[in-house]
């Protein structure tokens, strides 16, 4: 493998003061490559960015800008003619509100990614790392999802600027000379050892983990069980939990295969997870394990759309990105459990 000075490889990381951005910031500067971060912190705050300079020591230079604003997002682009790759993670994400404004998420998540794309052609930069989501296979038919398994009819507009967005890269591609990876993450949980940066989700959680954690520190009355009886051994929909600094980790081999000339096509996608499906049952027991603390839970009717089962065949990243998930279950939960604390401390 070419050996490369990450010194010379400076990376835009839009999104970067969000929940994966920070993470992947974080582990972009420990490796030694200079770091861009453009935010419009619509879901994020300015202190991320302080706490990664206080993490790796150093600053990463920071935009407050919209980049669905063409104006301004062209405008940075000719400003940095130094940048080599982009790590596209600004979108909105939120599945359940996608529903009732999916033109907040076609215009923000779309027009944000088509001014990246076009600021890249204009500047010359070739190498693109995107946010994609497992969203994109619906339900699938065959476990573990491999890349190969058909993406289906989007159940959500926010899925669906997924998989939009990966088309419009896909046919952008080869137009400009441009190399695109799109990274389909499974479900991104925990947060940095430091506890110093991690999720920060805004009014009522509606993913398991930040909810788990709410709860146990007593901000909830008791976390719903969203159905216990679909067809899993203990009746409990199961995901593919992984934690956020693996998935970080993801990226920097990403975009190390780009800059070596190791991708095998102008667009390639890759799942990234651990490969293990574990039931929100599981998700509890494992909490309650690592924090030593009863949660007060209610088995409640399904929520609606959610999918029964999904784990990911991850072999090919494994393979082609050098890569691998390392941190278990329980390192997830009692990361994510420091972080709930170091909140509620503040
Ligand atoms: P996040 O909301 O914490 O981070 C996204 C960041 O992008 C935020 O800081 C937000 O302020 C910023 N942003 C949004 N729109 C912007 C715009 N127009 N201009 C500038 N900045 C903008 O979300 P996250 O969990 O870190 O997710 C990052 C990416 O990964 C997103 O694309 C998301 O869809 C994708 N993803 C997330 C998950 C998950 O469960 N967290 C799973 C699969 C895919
Ligand atoms: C996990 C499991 C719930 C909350 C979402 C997005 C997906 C991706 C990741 C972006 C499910 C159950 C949850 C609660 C519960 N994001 N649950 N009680 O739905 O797999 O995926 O986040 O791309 O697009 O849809 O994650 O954490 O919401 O739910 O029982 O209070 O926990 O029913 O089985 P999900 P989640």
């Amino acid at each position: 493998m070419t050996e490369i000075n990450p010194g010379d490889f400076k990376i835009l990381v839009t999104g970067g003061a969000g929940y994966i951005g920070s993470h992947t910031v974080v582990e972009l500067q420990k490796q030694g490559f200079p770091v861009v971060i453009v935010d419009n912190l619509s879901n994020s705050r300015d202190f991320v960015v302080d706490r990664i300079a206080e993490i790796t020591g150093v600053a990463p230079e920071f935009h407050r800008f919209d980049l669905a604003d063409r104006d301004k997002t062209a405008g940075f682009f000719a400003s940095h003619p130094d940048l080599k790759a982009v790590i596209h993670f600004a979108a909105f994400k939120a599945v359940g509100e996608s529903m009732g404004e999916p033109l907040k998420y076609y215009l923000n998540n779309l027009d944000a990614l088509l001014n990246v794309l076009q600021g890249m052609r204009a500047a010359g930069v070739e190498n693109l790392v995107f946010s994609s989501s497992c969203t994109v296979y619906g339900q699938p038919d065959d476990l573990p999802v491999r890349e190969t398994s058909p993406v289906k009819d989007a159940w959500s507009p926010y899925a669906n600027t997924k998989q939009m967005s990966e088309q419009i890269i896909r046919f952008t591609s080869s137009s400009f000379g441009l190399r695109a990876i799109a990274l389909r993450y499974f479900n991104p949980v925990g947060a940095h050892e430091t506890a110093r940066i991690g999720e920060l989700p805004l009014g009522i959680p509606n993913n398991l983990t930040p909810f788990i954690t709410q709860t146990a520190a007593g901000l909830h009355e008791c976390l719903k069980v969203f159905g216990d009886d679909y067809p899993t051994p203990d009746g409990t929909a199961i995901r593919d939990y992984i934690h956020v600094t693996d998935l970080a980790r993801a990226h920097i081999a990403a975009v190390r295969r780009m800059f070596d000339g190791r991708s095998a096509s102008d667009f390639e996608v890759f799942n990234v997870g651990t490969g293990n499906g574990y039931s929100v049952k599981e998700v509890i027991q494992s909490f309650e394990r690592v924090s030593g603390k009863k949660l007060p839970v209610d088995i409640v009717s399904r929520r609606p759309g959610d999918i029964v089962q999904v784990w990911a065949d991850t072999s090919l990243a494994n393979r082609e990105l050098c890569w691998e998930a390392e941190k278990t279950l329980d390192e997830m939960m009692l990361s994510a459990w420091e972080w709930q604390q170091s909140l509620s401390n503040q």
